[in-house]
């Protein structure tokens, strides 16, 4: 028995799937194989079996190859999960310019085995001090687009306070500051192959105008006038410098100096109200998380400003209390699912906001007999009606942007981290000399009531913009344990999405007992309140969706797979890791 350990490893390393729980898939799953894997690859020219790695120690979920290899050398070489992070953070700010990066911000939930304490570490943007409530009105009270592209767009980053303080305090003390940040220099300035996510993002942003409207951001998507392609090489050498200087001056290499003039300059430019006086006093928060029993489970997710870990466990106690059939694609378990979302979604309209400035009413949102009260509103027989509003911008339901990881250490530690600079490429402005591409976190907040923003989501006084406060979110970096033991760590990008993709993926796995991988490639099905419209990812039975109409609901049928890209790590009863990347943007998972 000496040598049992090794043995384990060895079948570990083996990639032996000895412990796996081997469920048959769902035939959703099989479907969505099927139509996603035509020939047994997909369009990141990957197999359904790339998506998902088992290992013995530590276990990384991540939105890139790249990035999840530059976390793993940081695992291998003695540093701990958060440590990991941080280098995935700016390693995955650099592979994906649409979706994250340092001119952002996002959420750190970190659970420690040793103490069962969670820590929440919030470095969201916040609004600048110059920003005032009907900023993007016009004369006539009318929204602009000022929210969504440009200078005016852009609230005060917190990413790169957020993973300086991160390291201090968390970190194992065994690896550098240097040693997490140079890869992505490296990284950034060798370049890599534009993969078929990137290529759609920079095609998107192109046909939109928008690279002929900042010729800061097309110096680096179209270098040659041209929009980068798929597979031709994406590099940002600005970046690498800025980069550096980050790893040799901590924090203040982006809030002071150089880097800061270069950011205060582009968005002073371009009609932006950013100052350095917002640069200097940007502060992060520690935050309470949401927490919820579920069955032997314990949620923890994210509280506010964000939306999402509210809703998700408003979501599961109505379900727990709705939701007794096991049959993962029944007509009458999406219809209750539906009006559960439904729910939740026109709360999120009332009552979220930032809790620095608005009272939000955690406890009550969360609180089961709260659910229990809003689910005998629901007919088990028929669609509700959400409340009419006057038509708004269409939720852009066809692509996702922003990025979640999820890290399981050898000691006991999860991190699951959920950043952004918001809508694809942000801004899209870039500051030119440290190849920063600006976020436009001020898009989250309600330019005016009943107003939709870039998601279609709907907000009021809660969350109205004020100086210095933090936009709404939805993000929900979630950890999920089991007497006290890290069991399940998940996040999802999406916008709105985010919420529904984290919970159905949740809901699979608690309720469906899924394996982590069919939970994750399963189709999902969205709804947000207002736009009244159940949206359905393609994969699902026609039997299913058809039942669903015959129940009142508007069903809307998506092209594509586009609610939501959730990277997951699991850890077995025996310890083993698992870690499932979502083939929806061709993702990574990888373990030693
Ligand atoms: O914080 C939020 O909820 C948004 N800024 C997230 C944006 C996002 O996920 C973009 N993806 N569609």
């Amino acid at each position: 028995m000496k040598y049992f350990p090794a043995l384990l490893a060895l079948l570990f390393f083996s990639g032996c799937h000895l412990f796996h729980r081997v469920p048959n898939s769902p035939p959703a799953v099989e479907r969505v194989i099927r139509s996603q894997f035509p020939e047994g690859k997909d369009e990141f020219n990957r197999t359904p079996e790339s998506y998902e790695a088992r290992a013995a120690h530590g276990m990384i979920s991540s939105e890139g190859v790249p990035a999840t290899n530059i976390a793993l050398e940081v695992l291998k070489a003695g540093g701990n999960a958060v440590d990991a992070a941080v280098a995935l953070s700016f390693a995955i700010g650099v592979y994906r310019p649409h979706s994250t990066g340092i001119g952002g911000g996002g959420f750190l939930v970190v659970y420690d085995e040793r103490s069962s304490k969670a820590e929440v570490l919030d470095m969201r943007e916040r609004a600048p001090a110059r920003a005032t409530r009907d900023m993007y009105l016009d004369k006539s009270g009318e929204v602009t687009e000022k929210s969504r592209w440009g200078g005016l767009a852009v609230a005060t980053p917190g990413l790169v306070a957020g993973l300086w303080e991160a390291f201090q305090k968390r970190g194992s003390g065994k690896v550098s500051w240097k040693q997490l940040v140079l890869p992505s220099a490296k990284l950034a300035r060798d370049g890599f192959a534009v993969d078929p996510d990137l290529a759609e993002a920079i095609r998107w942003t192109s046909d939109k105008g928008l690279l002929e409207r900042f010729p800061s951001a097309k110096k680096l998507l179209a270098p040659n006038g041209k929009p980068l392609q798929l597979g031709d090489i994406y590099k940002n050498p600005n970046l690498a410098k800025t980069l550096e200087t980050i790893a040799e001056n901590g924090k203040d290499g982006f809030y002071k100096g150089w880097v800061a003039k270069d950011i205060l300059a582009a968005v002073k430019k371009d009609g932006g109200i950013l100052e350095q006086r917002d640069l200097d006093s940007y502060a992060l928060r520690y935050r309470e998380p949401v927490k919820a029993e579920f069955g032997e489970y314990t949620i923890l997710s994210m509280p506010p400003p964000s939306s999402g870990g509210v809703h998700i466990v408003e979501m599961l106690n109505m379900a727990e209390d709705l939701i007794r059939d096991t049959d993962f694609e029944s007509v009458a378990n999406w219809h209750l699912k539906a009006e559960i979302m439904r729910r939740a979604f026109a709360d999120r309209s009332k009552y979220l906001g930032d809790p620095s400035f608005f009272k939000v009413p955690v406890a009550g949102l969360t609180s089961e007999e709260y659910a229990r009260h809003l689910a005998k509103s629901i007919d088990r027989a028929r669609a509700s009606k959400s409340v009419e509003v006057e038509p708004g911008q269409p939720a852009p339901y066809e692509k996702v942007h922003t990025t979640h990881f999820s890290i399981v250490d050898n000691n006991g530690l999860a991190v699951a981290s959920t950043q952004t600079i918001n809508y694809l490429f942000g801004a899209v402005l870039v500051a030119e000399e440290s190849g920063i591409f600006l976020n436009d976190e001020m898009d989250d907040f309600s330019a005016k009531p009943g107003a939709p923003n870039l998601f279609g989501l709907v907000g009021g006084e809660a969350n109205a913009i004020a100086p210095g406060k933090t936009p709404l979110s939805s993000m929900s970096p979630t950890i999920v344990t089991k007497a006290g033991k890290i069991y399940l760590v998940l996040g999802s990008p999406g916008g709105s999405k985010i919420i529904t993709s984290v919970w159905n993926v949740l809901f699979n796995v608690l309720h469906h007992k899924l394996s982590l991988r069919d939970a994750v490639f399963a189709p999902r099905m969205h709804h947000q309140w207002l736009p009244d419209k159940l949206v359905a990812e393609p994969g699902w039975e026609g039997a299913t969706l058809q039942g669903l109409r015959e129940k009142g609901h508007d069903v809307e049928e998506l092209k594509g797979f586009a609610l939501g890209s959730v990277t997951a790590v699991e850890v077995e009863a025996n310890g083993g890791k698992v870690g499932v990347a979502d083939p929806r943007r061709g993702g990574a998972a990888a373990g030693y």
